[in-house]
C-alpha cells in the first residue's frame, strides 16, 4: 500500500487575479485546453497513488464538487448519441479516488485551509497540492516527493530555483545539500524581499506533510499579508523535525498568474494529440505578424 493516501487541495481563495473570469466561478475551474486546472492536479495525485482527495473549498465553489459527481444527464445523453469516447472520459472523472470536501468559512489563508482537514487527515503523513502550480513530467512530482519520504520519513517540500527578481512570490528555503536534488532544511522564510532570500530554492505548491503540521498551524500566530502560513508552520515544525526539500524533475507552469495561465495552455495543447500539430502550424504562422502592434500600420 502506498505510505501516503491522502491528498488535500486548498481550493477556497477567490481568484481575484482573474477576475472578471472568476467573479462567477471558481478559478480551479477555468480550463486549460480544455480540462478545469483541478482535474490536472487531481490526476497527479490518483497517479502517484494516493485515493482519498481532500478539497477544502468556500463559497462559489459548487461547480468543482459537480465537476467530480455523476452525471446521470449527460451520460444518458452521450449514451444515446452513442459517444462513447466522450462518455467514457466523463466517466473517468467521477470515478477519480474518494473524494471529500470540506469548507474555509474564512479566508485566513494556506494554513488555515490545510489545518480545517485536521480531523479529515488524521493521524497520518499526507499530501497538499496547489493546483495552480502545474506540473509537467515524465514520472508524477508527488510520485517522486513520495519515494524521498519513503526513504527519509520526514516532511518534504519541492522546491525549484527561481531568479532573485521573483524570489518575493514564495517560500523560500535555507538548506544543504545532501544527495543529488534533496536537500537538509535549516529554515525557510514566507515570501523574501530578494536582498533578504535566503537562496534562490522556492517552495512551490507540492507538499508532503506529517500529521504534527497541525500541531504547529495551531500554534503559529497569522503572518504575511495577516494569514495563517504553511511556512511558518513548516518553520515551527524543524524545532522537532527534520524537513527535506526536493528539486523536482519537470516543467512548473505557474497557472495563478494570466501569464503562466497563458503558457501553460499553449504548451499543453501543442503536447496534445489531437490538436497539437495544428496549433503549432498556426503558432508559427502567427509568429511574424505578431511583432506588429495593431496600431502600428502596415507596410
Ligand atoms: C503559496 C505559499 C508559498 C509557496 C507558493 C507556491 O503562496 O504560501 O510559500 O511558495 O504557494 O506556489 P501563494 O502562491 O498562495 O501566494
Amino acid at each position: 500500500m502506498n505510505s501516503i493516501r491522502k491528498a488535500v487541495f486548498p481550493a477556497a481563495g477567490m481568484g481575484t487575479r482573474f477576475l472578471p473570469a472568476t467573479k462567477a466561478q471558481p478559478k480551479e475551474m477555468l480550463p486549460l485546453v480544455d480540462k478545469p486546472i483541478i482535474q490536472y492536479g487531481v490526476e497527479e495525485a490518483v497517479e502517484s497513488g494516493l485515493d482519498q482527495i481532500i478539497i477544502v473549498t468556500g463559497r462559489g465553489k459548487r461547480a468543482i464538487e459537480d465537476h467530480f459527481d455523476i452525471s446521470f444527464e449527460l451520460e444518458s445523453i452521450l449514451a444515446k448519441k452513442g459517444d462513447e469516447d466522450t462518455l467514457s472520459e466523463v466517466r473517468r472523472i467521477s470515478d477519480l479516488g474518494t473524494i471529500y470536501y470540506i469548507r474555509q468559512k474564512e479566508p485566513l489563508g494556506l494554513g488555515h485551509a490545510v489545518l480545517v482537514t485536521r480531523d479529515l487527515v488524521g493521524d497520518e503523513p499526507f499530501a497538499v497540492l496547489l493546483s495552480d502550480d502545474l506540473i509537467y513530467a515524465d514520472v508524477p512530482c508527488l510520485r517522486q516527493m513520495i519515494e524521498v519520504y519513503e526513504r527519509y520519513q520526514c516532511s518534504v517540500v519541492a522546491v525549484e530555483r527561481i531568479p532573485r527578481e521573483r524570489i518575493s512570490g514564495y517560500g523560500v528555503i535555507d538548506a544543504r545539500p545532501i544527495e543529488d536534488r534533496i536537500y537538509r532544511i535549516d529554515d525557510l522564510v514566507e515570501k523574501p524581499t530578494p536582498e533578504k532570500a535566503p537562496s534562490d530554492l522556492a517552495v512551490v505548491g507540492r507538499y508532503i506533510l506529517t500529521p504534527e503540521i497541525f500541531d504547529a498551524l495551531a500554534k503559529v500566530k497569522p503572518g504575511k499579508g495577516g494569514e495563517i502560513q504553511l511556512t511558518d508552520a513548516l518553520r515551527w515544525l524543524l524545532k522537532h523535525q527534520v524537513i527535506y526539500a526536493y528539486e523536482f524533475e519537470g516543467t512548473r507552469y505557474d497557472a495563478g498568474t494570466t501569464l503562466g495561465f497563458l503558457k501553460a495552455s499553449v504548451e499543453y495543447a501543442l503536447r496534445r494529440e489531437d490538436i497539437g500539430q495544428e496549433f503549432g502550424d498556426y503558432l508559427r504562422n502567427l509568429a511574424p505578424s505578431t511583432h506588429q502592434s495593431p496600431d502600428t500600420p502596415g507596410d
